[in-house]
């Protein structure tokens, strides 16, 4: 290569690995996998190495490329588990840099939260897929102390969403993201929904001050159960559980965050005042005498060859962790090993002065990253599905491949962006690749197996079932069918309105769906409740019994749920919970189909887009007429029993923060349930919901003798009925 090209391939590896960082930090998706942006990252610094940039230093990473789950430390914070031992770290004056990526590691702060200082900087990890790079690891080690018996831990790397923890007096008082390492986002209130974690530490010793660090994850089935919910709602699916986790613990409505499942895993020690502990194996134990929750499995070991005896038995035992684990992190157990001088922090002087605080990263850990799963297979074709909705999503008909115990035969491209991005072609030679991913993907196309004659893909620009051309709104990447009447939308809609997940409809399964769609029986929702037992006689031999049942279940149906209803009408934004908040508080469809967006915002837990989602939706003439044409056809579903009477007519003070619930949140949940919400406290007050920072109105309810409860207790009383 001459430096003329590895100049122009850095700018373009440059340009990529900013792009990813800006998807999987602020926008929590990823459109290739760690995997192959890590190669990437890789080949940038190889050609760092070998074609250092002119005109200015280039601030590498120097050692291993850096995991992209991980952040630099900046300027003015300190390293190391005990005060006594604090190096502080700055910034030394350097001429301008050209600022490379293979150390200007992401950063994950968004809008819409508070900044919070890191007490003790959150690093960056080295990381490697290679046996030898490992032992090199270990060579360095041994090389500075002395010894080659040096004793380490070998845990499991998960992926997942890195959150510190600050416990006060052993109180959860603050948890924050990984930000730039610096400074993160204070997620508490979305932290304290995690119902697995202590608000408090259990036991002693409890430090003054400590900083726990771990991974905010979601479990596969409760990944599973969300895309479901999703794919009710009529929206895309997420990709992996990571992305979902990350999208989750950045909401700004702690309720929403609430209905996900989150779970968190503790394995990390920033600041802790005063010291408890002197290794990485007694850390362990600590935080789980402390009632925190842990890493399953951990070895403890001495000498690399056992530590690589530990890696491959946790690949053997990790596809049954309740996280994903994409390989494992290799640390120096005792601490005081880790703070030798030789030893320490990659990117810092021997005065603590680091020369880029970005670079930093320790020299007494190392990440080995599994390989994933993957497989060369040929795309035979693209397909483009049409969603209920009209989103157009690609999708790679593959030669069928084994894959991580299942045979691939498609495999998402995501959307048209992707596809010009990588340049998919049919007839390419591809990688597929399924990481932690459920859904397998596309990563790579084997660019030097290309035909001669291949084409560029061109995206539709009109939908391939109905013609109409697709559009785009602004800001989206999906293309979609704007025709309401396109019979796939159709057929998507009316299958979504009789499945189970909806109004469930015994025997209106997709098949019969197509078959009655196909014969003209139906053509929209409401026909469903008008067809009559002589339509259906003809569509099978001796049908009589089978078109009957059909009836009979269709008969069943026309007081089904209101809940159900409204979520088989695919309003875009609201899956099942959605609904159920809906049919408990509007009780019927016209009064649901009425209500101004401010009446939906006082809906607990809905947010202005799903609010906007639901006006829309009912501000269009068609959808209008089909809720009028499903009353016409004698639809009248049963609003959710009435408001428990022992609410009925109470009256409820709010006062204070509570830890998940909005206001207005409460507000609707008391009203829902048949209360009533009051701004001041008297005798005739029945309940006062106190949260945190209650002023008067607590010590009033007090003195009256009126039952206060806290939010669990009000949600107890308001969900139990
Ligand atoms: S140690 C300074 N241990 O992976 C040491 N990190 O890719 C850095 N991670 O920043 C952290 N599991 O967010 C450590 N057992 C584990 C981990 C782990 C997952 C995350 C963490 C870290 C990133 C590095």
């Amino acid at each position: 290569m001459s430096p003329a090209e590895a100049q122009q391939r850095k700018a373009e590896l440059r340009a990529k690995i900013a792009h990813h960082n800006e998807l999987y930090y602020r926008r929590a998706e990823s459109t290739i996998s760690d995997f192959e942006y890590d190669r990437l990252k890789r080949e940038l610094a190889d050609l760092e190495t070998q074609f250092p940039d002119v005109g200015g230093t280039t601030i590498t990473g120097g050692g291993l490329p850096q995991n992209r789950s991980s952040t630099a430390a900046a300027a003015n914070v300190f390293i190391g588990h005990n005060p006594t031992y604090y190096q502080s770290v700055f910034l030394s004056a350097t001429a301008p840099a050209i600022e490379s990526p293979t150390v200007q590691i992401g950063d994950d702060r968004t809008e819409g939260f508070a900044r919070v200082k890191h007490r003790q900087a959150m690093t960056t990890l080295d990381n490697t897929y290679d046996e030898a790079e490992l032992r090199e690891f270990h060579a360095r080690l041994a090389k500075a102390l002395g010894t080659d018996d040096l004793g380490y831990t070998v845990e499991p790397k998960i992926d997942g969403v890195a959150v510190s923890l600050t416990y006060e007096r052993g109180k959860l008082v603050r948890a924050v993201t990984r930000g730039d390492g610096e400074e993160g986002d204070d997620v508490t209130v979305n932290v304290r929904t995690i119902r697995g974690l202590p608000q408090s530490l259990r036991g002693a010793p409890i430090p003054a001050v400590i900083e726990i660090r771990g991974e905010i994850f979601l479990g596969d089935e409760e990944f599973r159960r969300i895309n479901q919910q999703q794919e009710e709602a009529g929206e895309p699916a997420y990709a992996n559980p990571r992305n979902l986790a990350a999208g989750t613990i950045k909401q700004l409505d702690p309720k929403l965050v609430a209905s996900r499942k989150l779970e968190v895993v503790l394995y990390g020690l920033g600041y802790c005042e005063p010291a408890v502990v002197d290794s990485q194996s007694a850390y362990h134990a600590q935080l789980k005498a402390w009632g925190l929750p842990v890493v399953e499995q951990f070895w403890t070991v001495r000498g690399i060859d056992a530590v690589w005896a530990a890696i491959q038995e946790l690949d053997r035992t990790r596809r049954g962790f309740a996280y994903a684990t994409d390989g494992t992190v290799v640390k120096l157990d005792r601490f005081e090993q880790q703070r030798h001088p030789k030893i320490g922090y990659r990117g810092m002087a021997a005065d603590g002065r680091a020369e880029a605080a970005r670079k930093l990263s320790p020299r007494w850990a190392c990440a080995y990253k599994f390989a994933p799963d993957r497989a060369e297979t040929r795309i035979r074709d693209i397909t483009i599905q049409v969603g209920r909705t009209g989103a157009l999503t690609p999708v790679a008909e593959l030669d069928p491949v084994f894959l991580a115990g299942t045979t691939v035969k498609r495999a998402t491209l995501h959307n048209a962006d992707e596809i010009a991005r990588k340049d998919v072609r049919i007839g390419d030679a591809v990688l597929v690749e399924k990481a932690g991913e459920i859904i397998p993907a596309v990563v790579a196309v084997l660019l030097e197996k290309r035909s001669a004659g291949s084409q560029p893909y061109a995206f539709p620009r009109s939908c391939p079932v109905c013609h109409t051309a697709v559009t785009r709104a602004e800001g989206e990447v999906v293309w979609r069918c704007p025709n309401p009447l396109c019979p796939e939308k159709v057929r998507r809609r009316i299958e979504h309105f009789a499945s189970k997940a909806s109004v469930d409809i015994e025997g209106l399964g997709e098949e019969m769906v197509a078959l009655l769609l196909e014969k003209e029986l139906i053509r929209t929702i409401p026909d469903i409740f008008r067809l009559k037992v002589e339509d259906l006689l003809p569509l099978k031999k001796s049908g009589e019994v089978w078109a009957r049942n059909l009836i009979d279940g269709i008969e069943a149906r026309r007081t089904a749920d209101l809940w159900r209803v409204i979520n088989g009408l695919g309003i875009p934004q609201v899956g099942s919970a959605a609904a159920k908040d809906l049919a408990r508080t509007f009780r019927s469809l016209d009064a649901l189909a009425v209500a101004t967006e401010a009446d939906l915002l006082r809906v607990g837990g809905f947010g202005e887009k799903t609010a906007a989602a639901v006006r829309a939706w009912f501000a269009e003439p068609t959808n209008r007429k089909l809720i009028r044409e499903l009353e016409m056809a004698g639809v009248t579903p049963t609003p959710p029993a009435a408001a428990s009477s022992a609410l009925s007519g109470k009256t409820f003070v709010l006062t204070g923060t509570l830890p998940t619930l909005s206001r207005e949140g409460a507000t609707a949940k008391i009203e829902a349930a048949g209360g009533k919400v009051s701004g001041s406290v008297s005798k005739k007050t029945h309940y006062v919901v106190a949260g945190e920072e209650a002023g008067s109105k607590l010590d009033k309810a007090r003195s009256l003798g009126v039952e206060v409860l806290n939010e669990a207790q009000f949600l107890k009383l308001i969900e139990g009925g």
